[in-house]
């Protein structure tokens, strides 16, 4: 394709992407902000040859490009100032990420920048930081924002555990919704640090509201010896991860059925364990695990601004124990 063909395709698809996130944004908008949430999607490779998302954080714009594999550096500045244009947001609030998906996963946490900057969004009642400049994940991960809430309202009087806690959203729900305790795990020490400020900037205690730095199933083990018990667990691992060697590392695909049967055997019975995963191709592993109640969620997990006929963002089960 010559370079001329080659601008006025760009051209074309950044007036495509800017015209549906503008709809969406009038869709979406005001209702969203009289609920008090101020972290949206407006867009999410709706036109099959525009491979972007477009979210909206209280006044930002984070636009993502899903690896790039046929576009040339210049695509997406292209789509975020269309976008950004068409909404009216100045350029310092824009925020371009390219996506890496599959066996790359790991990249996804990589830094891109240093700022340590950080903007507060609210969802509903609870307050979140969210670093749009360094990483390609900003903090909050919206397509859970119905998760949490059902997690705050199965909550109250329950000890709670959240496995792979990142920047700790899921445990403040459920303190907030009065769990008797959280424990949170990751392995990040920045997750854990970001988790505690976020449990900060929402009034919640760190008595009861337990963060510990540790690898998931090292942490299992160890509460097992413990005797720990739990109530309610939110289990939403990464879809792979190494350690430190081949054999260490987790595969959701392979792997799911050992990590869900360690989190059971922390659970009171009655407990409820949320599985979720991102993972596009993931097949639960009915032959391998042995729960006798075991029921997907999906429908009730994806927000109205996530649904989407291309892919389904996450899937998740509940589990009853
Ligand atoms: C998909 S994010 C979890 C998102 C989180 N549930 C939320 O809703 O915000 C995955 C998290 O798993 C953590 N992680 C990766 N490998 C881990 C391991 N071996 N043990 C514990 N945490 C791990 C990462 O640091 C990251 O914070």
């Amino acid at each position: 394709m010559s370079a001329d063909a080659r601008v006025q395709k760009y051209i074309d698809q950044s007036r495509m992407l800017a015209n549906k996130a503008r709809k969406r944004f009038r869709h979406l908008h005001k209702r969203f902000a009289r609920q008090q949430i101020d972290v949206f999607r407006l867009y999410d490779w709706d036109i099959p040859e525009i491979r972007a998302t477009v979210d909206w954080y209280a006044g930002h714009l984070v636009i993502g490009e899903y690896t790039r594999k046929q576009s040339t550096p210049d695509w997406l500045p292209m789509m975020g100032k269309a976008v950004a244009e068409a909404l009216m947001v100045p350029v310092d609030k824009i925020h371009l990420k390219t996506r890496f998906y599959g066996k790359a996963d790991g990249k996804r946490y990589e830094r891109l920048d240093y700022t340590d900057r950080s903007i507060v969004v609210r969802e509903r009642d609870l307050r979140f930081h969210v670093n749009l400049w360094d990483y390609v994940d900003t903090g909050l991960f919206s397509d859970h924002r119905n998760t949490r809430q059902m997690v705050r309202e199965m909550a109250a009087g329950k000890d709670v555990l959240n496995l792979f806690c990142y920047s700790g959203s899921f445990s403040c729900s459920a303190a907030k919704g009065g769990a008797h305790r959280t424990l949170s795990v990751d392995r990040s020490r920045t997750a854990i640090a970001w988790a505690r400020r976020n449990m900060e900037l929402n009034g919640i205690p760190d008595t009861n509201n337990r963060l510990v730095q540790a690898h998931a199933f090292d942490y299992l083990a160890e509460a097992l010896r413990n005797k720990e018990r739990f109530d309610l667990a939110v289990v939403d691992p990464p879809s792979f991860y190494t350690r430190r060697s081949r054999k260490d590392g987790f595969d959701i695909l392979e792997d799911h059925p050992g990590l869900l049967s360690a989190v059971a055997a922390l659970m009171r019975s009655g407990g409820v364990i949320i599985f979720s995963t991102n993972h596009q191709d993931f097949k639960l592993d009915t032959k391998r695990l042995a729960f006798t109640s075991i029921k997907e969620i999906t429908t009730r997990t994806i927000p109205e601004d996530y649904v989407n006929k291309r892919k389904t963002i996450h899937r998740c089960w509940e589990v009853i124990l």
